[in-house]
């Protein structure tokens, strides 16, 4: 299917057997500087937040991103703030903006993990109070 985590390098388009270019969004969580990229359409999905969201690509590849609540859009544990690429995820809607701006440290582009879903290459940070969940693994 695909790697677990290959190099950011990689080209963000290539072409099928089918001959149909497939997008192949590239997905980097800082400040672990870790990034994953996968198939549009082909990620299995993992039961947690939106098919293909921040958090599904997370669980895909092993890395972990707090969520408290399942990825049902009721915490803010899943906070993250996008660094670059915020045009290539789903637009936020009125329960997402609810619940993100109760976050401990609400930014101008603060999303949820959990709600926003990968369209092409977008660099995320996690935000320092959620680090401990990380490095603890929560
Ligand atoms: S995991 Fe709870 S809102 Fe995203």
């Amino acid at each position: 299917m695909f790697s677990a985590r290959r190099a950011a390098f990689v080209s963000a388009k290539f072409s099928c057997r089918s001959g149909i270019i497939a997008e192949v969004p590239k997905v980097t969580f800082l400040p672990a500087n870790e990034t994953f990229e996968f198939e549009s359409g082909k990620l299995p999905y993992k039961d947690h937040g939106l098919p293909e969201s921040l958090l599904d690509v997370a669980m895909n590849f092993g890395f972990h991103l707090e969520h408290a609540c399942g990825g049902s859009c009721a915490c803010t544990t899943c906070h993250v703030v996008v660094k670059a690429g915020g045009a290539n995820l789903s637009e936020m809607d009125d329960d997402e903006l609810d619940r993100v701006e109760q976050a401990a440290d609400f930014q101008l582009h603060s999303r949820l993990g959990c709600q926003a879903v990968v369209k092409g290459d977008v660099t995320v940070s996690i935000p320092e109070w959620n680090r401990n969940y990380v490095s603890e693994g929560h």
